[in-house]
């Protein structure tokens, strides 16, 4: 056949010249563009974790110490708003969050202000005993789960310690000029950090010694029309939130530094992968109290589902999620999810 081509002296076709010099002017061009297009590199997740410096350690009332942090090359550190707080990360490992309680407009510090919690997990105790200035701690930049919104009136109630996240937004509030009060309630006076920042003609102090345990309904007696912030301990939160409706009250806003108690759950198994063994979870318990009880050192923080510490792969099982921050399907937060049937097996 005259258009068909005659093998080679080893049997193979030979080229067809057109295909040849097509194909190297194709190579030649491809090769041309790849040399103007740029190089995307691959995509690295985001480290917005830093090391900072403690410059100082103050104490500010009886067990509570403030430490204020900046950047080892005195940098300008990323905004806040009033509200928000830090992972911090502990020498020892653990993981936990503090609300800033600072000045945001100061952008070459943070504070922050911690209790030291006799019967915790230990991170209060490891920052009282052991960090000094000059140690350095590894921090996230600045979240809020707690954000201030900007209203004509407020009534805050502040619980202890429970003042940190209140103090920046009196002072928003303040420079707002918005009618605000707030009601500090303690122990004692000398359990109260940050008295002496406060201007006492906004301040009712109402400690345990001097007026009884506080009654959340007399705590929310301003409430009408203010927005309405509370943080403090969870018989506090929990109280002011049974009480709020009637007040009148615009809005409530509030932060826990415990995991609320489980009033609603059912038992269910958890199944650790690694080792085949299977953990009853009884219905007032979180699967991660339990997991905690068979591996002590599993990582976890805030115990309410916003910090993603406690994040674990799910291997089989159906769960019920119970924060808007555990969707993942292959995964879940062992603080707050709990299974819809009888058992989750986790890669643990
Ligand atoms: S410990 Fe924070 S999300 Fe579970």
């Amino acid at each position: 056949m005259r258009d068909q081509i005659p093998p080679d002296l080893r049997g193979r076709r030979a080229r067809d010249p057109f295909w040849v010099a097509a194909s190297a002017l194709f190579n030649g061009v491809q090769r041309i563009r790849s040399l103007r297009e740029p190089v995307i590199p691959a995509v690295k997740p985001v480290d917005r974790t830093r090391v900072m410096l403690v410059q100082e350690v103050r104490r500010e009332a009886a067990d509570v110490v403030s430490l204020r942090l900046g950047a080892p090359d005195g940098r300008m550190l990323p905004a806040w708003q009033p509200g928000c707080h830090l992972d911090v990360l502990l020498p020892s490992g653990r993981r936990r969050q503090y609300s800033l309680c600072g000045d945001p407009a100061d952008r070459r510090s943070y504070r922050v202000a911690v209790r030291r919690l006799p019967d915790g997990s230990g991170g209060s105790a490891e920052i009282h005993d052991t960090l000094v200035e000059g140690a350095s701690l590894t921090v996230s930049e600045p979240r809020n789960a707690f954000p201030f919104l900007v209203r004509d009136r407020y009534l805050f109630l502040a619980g202890g310690i429970g003042v940190t996240p209140i103090l920046p937004m009196v002072q928003a509030a303040h420079r707002l000029r918005a009618d605000w009060r707030l009601i500090y309630t303690g122990r004692s006076r000398d359990t109260l950090p940050f008295l002496d920042e406060l201007p006492a003609e906004r301040v009712t102090v109402r400690t345990d010694d001097e007026h009884g345990v506080p009654d959340c309904a007399d705590l929310l007696a301003d409430a009408a029309g203010a927005a309405v912030y509370c943080c403090g301990p969870a018989p506090m939160i929990d109280g002011v939130r049974a009480a709020f409706a009637p007040t009148g009250g615009a809005t409530l806003h509030f932060e826990r530094f415990a995991p609320a108690p489980i009033t609603d759950g059912r038992p269910f198994e958890i199944e650790l992968a690694r080792t085949g063994v299977t953990l009853p979870v009884p219905a007032d318990r979180s699967a991660l109290e339990v997991i905690r009880d068979a591996l002590p050192d599993v990582a976890y923080s805030c115990r309410q589902g916003f910090c993603g510490t406690c994040r674990v792969g799910l291997l089989a099982g159906d769960a019920d999620r119970r924060h808007p921050g555990d969707a993942a399907p292959d995964s879940l937060l062992p603080c707050v999810s709990r299974a819809t049937g009888g058992r989750l097996t986790l890669d643990l």
